[in-house]
């Protein structure tokens, strides 16, 4: 099973071990029969593939764990209930113990609180850059508590590509580690564990369930990175949690090498703040997931047709949307998104918030929703909405302006949307 679209639809599920079912069954059971004590024990420590109680592994959510592993190309990963509880836990179990971030400015909103605001106060600090690609700037700020980079691969809502390769290169030159949200382009488009990057979060409510009907979240570890590499205490102190048989504590880097991230995510962040997935919306991902390619092969061909359209229509004053091939980042979407860079887009117009609020009032087709990747086309103000938590300076650094609108394309016509978004914004002035 090689190619993307088969592993879609059949990585990480055997019939053999469901009844044969087809479609993957939704186990609802919190807790699994552990057989003896030997097993049981094993099984806690996390020594044995297997379920003792779905806070911490579910045999469905087990399915879209693997899935998702396959399709990035990672040694493992866990679902869990947001794209939020994903970044968060993410960035705390590399920074746990007094740990600096290095991030760039242009998150998703609550991922920018997080780190300005809300890690500091669990003793995890960041430092902001505002552009994650200029690396010198970026070199200068490792220090000796720095413990990873963090980025998005494809920003939201601007669209501005990392350069993932050159980043990764400079974090593992330092003994970092290369965090990235793949969020926007879904493994569909851009894999990034294939450019050096060693774990990456998604949310899952957007382009995977790519159906806007179920929240959640994953981190996926590529498996190289060496956590005992001296930089990391929380990997390498002995925890009783992973004791042996004897009950003698490990470390999660003994115990488990260079999956120790994963499986410390699992089993502390999972076990202990217990953002788990429901194996509902783990079946509704699933099935989500089997069209992935399709769906999103076809929202780039339509965002790049409306993104081009944009570009003519009086009243809009810049198109951002690094697919169009004219941003000075076109060699980057070259290099890591020859398939496109997603379904999101974003336009600045002029006039006032008055003109935004026509426009966004205006549209008939597109939904006035604070989500992306749905089948269904959607339109959102970000500095009111999605980014409302980011200071307005920084905002404004990041280009989230009041006048900027941000497009999630759907499966729609794409005349028809042209049309929509044609009579809004002419009827706006
Ligand atoms: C890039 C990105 N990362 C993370 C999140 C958070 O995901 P969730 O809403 O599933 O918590 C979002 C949500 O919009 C996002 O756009």
């Amino acid at each position: 099973m090689t190619d993307l679209t088969t592993k879609a639809i059949h990585a990480g599920y055997d019939r053999a071990d469901n009844a044969r079912a087809a479609s993957v069954p939704i186990y609802a059971s919190a807790a699994f029969d552990l057989e003896n004590a030997a097993r049981g024990r094993a099984l806690a420590a996390g020594e044995l593939d297997g379920f003792e109680y779905s806070r911490v592994a579910n045999p469905t959510v087990d399915v879209l764990e693997r899935r998702l592993a396959a399709l990035e190309g990672g040694v493992g990963a866990v679902a869990v209930s947001s794209g939020m509880a994903a970044v968060s836990y993410a960035l705390m179990c590399a920074g746990e113990r007094g740990g600096r971030i290095i991030a760039s400015r242009n998150l998703y909103g609550a991922s920018v609180d997080a780190l300005d605001d809300f890690l500091p106060g669990f003793g995890i600090d960041a430092d902001v850059v505002d552009d994650i690609n200029d690396l010198a700037h970026v070199e200068s700020l490792i220090g000796p508590d720095t413990r990873a980079i963090y980025t998005e691969t494809v920003a939201n809502p601007g669209t501005e590509i990392a350069d993932i390769e050159a980043l990764a290169d400079l974090a593992h030159r330092h003994g970092i580690a290369l965090i990235v949200d793949n969020t926007v382009p879904t493994p569909y488009l851009l894999r990034p564990i294939e450019f050096g990057a060693d774990i990456v979060v998604h949310s899952t409510t957007k382009g995977i369930t790519g159906h806007g009907n179920a929240i959640g979240g994953a981190i996926i570890d590529a498996g190289r990175f060496d956590w005992a590499n001296g930089r990391f205490p929380q990997f390498t102190r002995p925890q009783q949690v992973i004791a042996d048989a004897d009950g003698t504590p490990r470390s999660f880097a003994g115990a488990f090498g260079r999956e120790a991230f994963i499986r410390r995510v699992r089993i502390k962040y999972l076990r202990t703040f217990g953002a788990v997935q429901s194996p509902f919306n783990a079946y509704l991902t699933l099935v989500g997931l089997e069209t992935l390619p399709e769906r999103v092969s076809r929202q780039v061909a339509t965002a790049t047709k409306i993104a081009r359209h944009l570009t003519h229509v009086p009243h809009v004053l810049k198109v951002n949307y690094s697919g169009l091939g004219n941003t000075p980042q076109y060699e980057l979407a070259a290099k890591y998104l020859p398939n496109g860079v997603g379904q999101i887009l974003s336009f600045l117009v002029d006039g006032d918030v008055s003109n935004v609020r026509r426009i966004l009032d205006g549209t008939t087709l597109f939904s006035y929703v604070p989500n992306i990747g749905d089948a269904r086309s959607l339109i959102v103000d970000p500095a009111n909405i999605t980014h409302r938590e980011v200071p307005d300076a920084v905002r404004r650094a990041a280009g989230v302006t009041g006048n900027l609108i941000r497009l999630s394309i759907g499966l729609e016509d794409a005349d028809d949307l042209i049309a929509d978004l044609d009579q809004a914004i002419a009827a706006a002035y």
